[in-house]
C-alpha cells in the first residue's frame, strides 16, 4: 500500500532552507505519495469565523482529510514554531469537534543554520500535536544543521551520511504510519472519546 503524506513547510520564505529540505525528503521517499499542504494564504485564525470558515481554511482541512499522515518540516523562530505554522494548526484543529489532526499520524523534522537544528521548536510542536491527539513518531528524531551546500536547491543531498539518515527517517515514518493505520484504521476506530469530550476532559483536569 502506498500511503499519502501531506507535508507542511513552516517557512513562508522563497529562500527557505526547510523548503530545500522538503525537496530532499520527497526525493528520498519514493515509496510515499508526498503532497505539500500550503499555508501561506491562510488568514489569521479568528474563532468568530468558526460558523463561516473561509475557503482557504476549508481547503486546508480538506487537504489534511485527503492524506493518510502529515509531516511538519519547520524552522525555529525564537525557540518556537513560526506563527504562520501555528496559525495553520489552529485553523485545522477547529471548528470544535472537527479537529483534523485527531488520530492522524504525524512526524516532525526541521532545519536551521545553527547547531540546535530546531530542537526546541520541534519539542513545542510535539506538545501541540499531543493536544490535537495526533499519534506521533517519537523515534527517529531529526534536528538538522543545514550548512551551505549540504542540500542543493533541487533537493540533492551532497553528503552521503546525511542522505542515508534522511532516507532512514522517511522509511521509519512509513513504518510508523503502517503500524498506526494497520492496527486500527483511523476511519473505523470506535470513538471512545471524540474531540469535544477530549476538550472537556482536559478542561476538567486543568
Ligand atoms: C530565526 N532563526 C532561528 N534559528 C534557530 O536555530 N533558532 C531560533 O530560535 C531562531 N529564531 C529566529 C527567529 C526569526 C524571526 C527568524 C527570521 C530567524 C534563524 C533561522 O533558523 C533561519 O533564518 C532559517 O533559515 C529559517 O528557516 P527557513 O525560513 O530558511 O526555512
Amino acid at each position: 500500500m502506498t500511503y499519502s503524506v501531506g507535508y507542511f513547510i513552516g517557512s513562508l520564505s522563497a529562500r527557505s532552507i526547510n523548503r530545500t529540505l522538503s525537496k530532499a525528503l520527497v526525493r528520498l521517499a519514493p515509496q510515499l505519495e508526498m503532497r505539500e499542504i500550503p499555508i501561506k494564504d491562510l488568514p489569521l485564525y479568528n474563532r468568530d469565523l468558526d460558523e463561516n470558515y473561509p475557503p482557504e481554511a476549508r481547503a486546508l482541512k480538506q487537504a489534511i482529510a485527503n492524506v493518510d499522515a502529515v509531516l511538519f518540516i519547520t524552522p525555529e523562530y525564537n525557540r518556537d514554531i513560526p506563527g504562520s505554522l501555528k496559525n495553520a494548526i489552529d485553523w485545522a484543529s477547529r471548528p470544535w469537534g472537527t479537529n483534523s489532526f485527531n488520530r492522524k499520524p504525524s512526524a516532525v523534522i526541521g532545519a536551521s543554520p545553527g547547531k540546535i537544528g530546531t530542537a526546541v521548536a520541534q519539542q513545542n510542536l510535539k506538545g501541540i500535536l499531543s493536544y490535537c491527539n495526533s499519534p506521533q513518531m517519537n523515534v527517529m528524531e531529526a534536528y538538522l544543521q543545514l550548512t551551505p551546500g549540504l542540500i542543493a536547491d533541487d533537493g540533492e543531498v551532497t553528503d552521503e551520511a546525511t542522505e542515508q539518515f534522511l532516507r532512514d527517517y522517511m522509511s521509519e515514518f512509513e513504518q510508523f504510519i503502517t503500524r498506526v493505520l494497520t492496527v486500527l484504521p483511523r476511519t473505523t476506530v470506535p470513538s471512545s472519546m471524540d474531540d469535544s469530550q477530549m476538550e472537556s476532559a482536559s478542561k476538567a483536569s486543568a
